[in-house]
């Protein structure tokens, strides 16, 4: 008799991890640098609709020394994940290129579907005003778009090709960077601000 009084196991081989954890203490810390950055004359406004970005303006945040202490806070945590996954982080984190850019949402901005080019990537919330727009994660398995089953249990998360996560203030999201997301459509009027992570 195997677990729940069952006589068959069902498992789930091919995972998509996604490590969440609370990383407040850093808000406050970098939440002026991250606006003297986002103000500055050479920022991009062009990367997605009425925001603005620090991104693709040769200004990567991670090479900045304000940003050094933090990089050690964010290595623990891609430690911790890393290892959990059963992966080597000694050899993994010889190869990372910290990259980090700042981003900032108004209202009507989104960003579409994409993967970063690095091992892990992720975001710190800075500012999160109510009802700001969620990340959508998207099932990597894209030979799955030609098994359409119809579902019954929309709760059961064997079903799930999308998973929204709906950001706070001081959250801390890492994932393998080849996992496909998107930032639906901000429709509030606060501006949303984060500090996306790439190791
Ligand atoms: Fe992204």
């Amino acid at each position: 008799m195997l677990s729940n009084n069952k006589d068959y196991l069902i498992q789930n081989w091919f995972s998509s991890p996604v490590y969440s954890a609370f990383a407040d203490e850093w808000v406050e810390k970098l939440t002026p640098i991250i606006m003297k950055q986002l103000d500055s004359e050479n920022i991009n406004k062009n990367r997605f609709y009425n925001g603005r970005t620090t991104h693709s303006t040769n200004n990567n945040l991670a090479e900045l020394t304000e940003f050094s202490e933090f990089t050690e806070s964010l290595k623990s945590h891609a430690k911790i994940f890393i290892d959990e996954l059963g992966y080597d982080y000694e050899k993994i984190s010889e190869n990372f290129k910290p990259y980090y850019f700042a981003t900032e949402l108004n209202k009507g901005s989104m960003q579409e579907r994409h993967i970063h080019a690095f091992q892990l990537s992720g975001i710190l919330y800075i500012k999160v005003p109510e009802n700001s727009a969620p990340i959508q994660f998207l099932d990597p398995n894209h030979i799955r778009e030609y098994m359409d089953w119809p579902i019954k249990d929309y709760e059961n998360p064997n079903t799930f090709k999308t998973v929204n996560y709906k950001p706070s203030k001081g959250s801390l999201l890492l994932w393998p960077s080849y996992l496909y997301h998107q930032v639906l459509v901000h429709q509030v009027n606060d501006n949303r601000i984060g500090l996306v992570l790439n190791l």
